[in-house]
């Protein structure tokens, strides 16, 4: 991409807005209010906003490698925390996607340097799931279902934190596990019983 495109296209874009809302930028200066908070997956090809057809102001994001929830990065904590805490979202979001790379290389044995503590946390899924996973005979739906179980996992990391612990139970936070299906642009909810991996956990993670 030209990056000249870049300064064009933002010069367009201005105008769109200011053609549909003259004031339109004095208001996204006034503050932001989201409701949602997204964890999703740094590929190129599953930007956030675009695919829920969100406007800025709607949605608090955070994407890395593999949508991961890891409860020693300060940078995805930082986020849930502020997002839970201050900016109190109602919703909060892991999305994961078909054909990615972060849980294609987890699949694969190499060492690939510094990626290789990030990828284990990916592993670790596999190996919690591994009678599931290894019963799947076709490697494709595998690795399908090795993203879905990601999610699910990375759902359970959230409901660890005491920020999403205590908003579940002061104010009705929800928990949400998504998969994008890069291959027809779908958006599909795993319906994740969150409630019931709070219950299953409580014993060893409660901390409210
Ligand atoms: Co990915």
């Amino acid at each position: 991409m030209n990056l000249k495109t870049v300064f064009d296209n933002n010069k367009v874009w201005i105008q769109n807005k200011l053609d549909s809302n003259p004031n339109y930028f004095e208001e996204l200066a006034d503050g932001q209010n989201p409701e949602l908070l997204y964890i999703g997956c740094s590929d190129s090809r599953v930007t956030a906003e675009e695919l829920m057809g969100a406007a800025p102001g709607e949605v608090f994001v955070h994407r890395n490698i593999a949508n991961m929830v890891i409860s020693i990065d300060l940078n995805v904590m930082s986020v849930i925390n502020y997002a839970v805490n201050e900016l109190e979202v109602k919703h909060v979001i892991v999305c994961g996607h078909y054909a990615c790379g972060g849980v294609k290389a987890a699949m694969q044995s190499a060492d690939l340097g510094i990626l290789n503590p990030w990828l284990r946390n990916i592993r670790d899924v596999y190996r919690i799931h591994r009678v599931e996973l290894n019963a799947i005979e076709n490697e494709d739906n595998r690795y399908d279902r090795l993203v879905e179980l990601n999610v699910q996992e990375q759902c359970v990391n959230l409901i660890k934190t005491a920020a999403v612990q205590k908003a579940i139970r002061d104010r009705g936070l929800v928990v949400h596990g998504w998969v994008f299906d890069i291959h027809s642009g779908k958006l599909i909810d795993l319906e994740i019983d969150f409630v019931k991996y709070l219950e299953d956990i409580q014993e060893i993670y409660h901390l409210d």
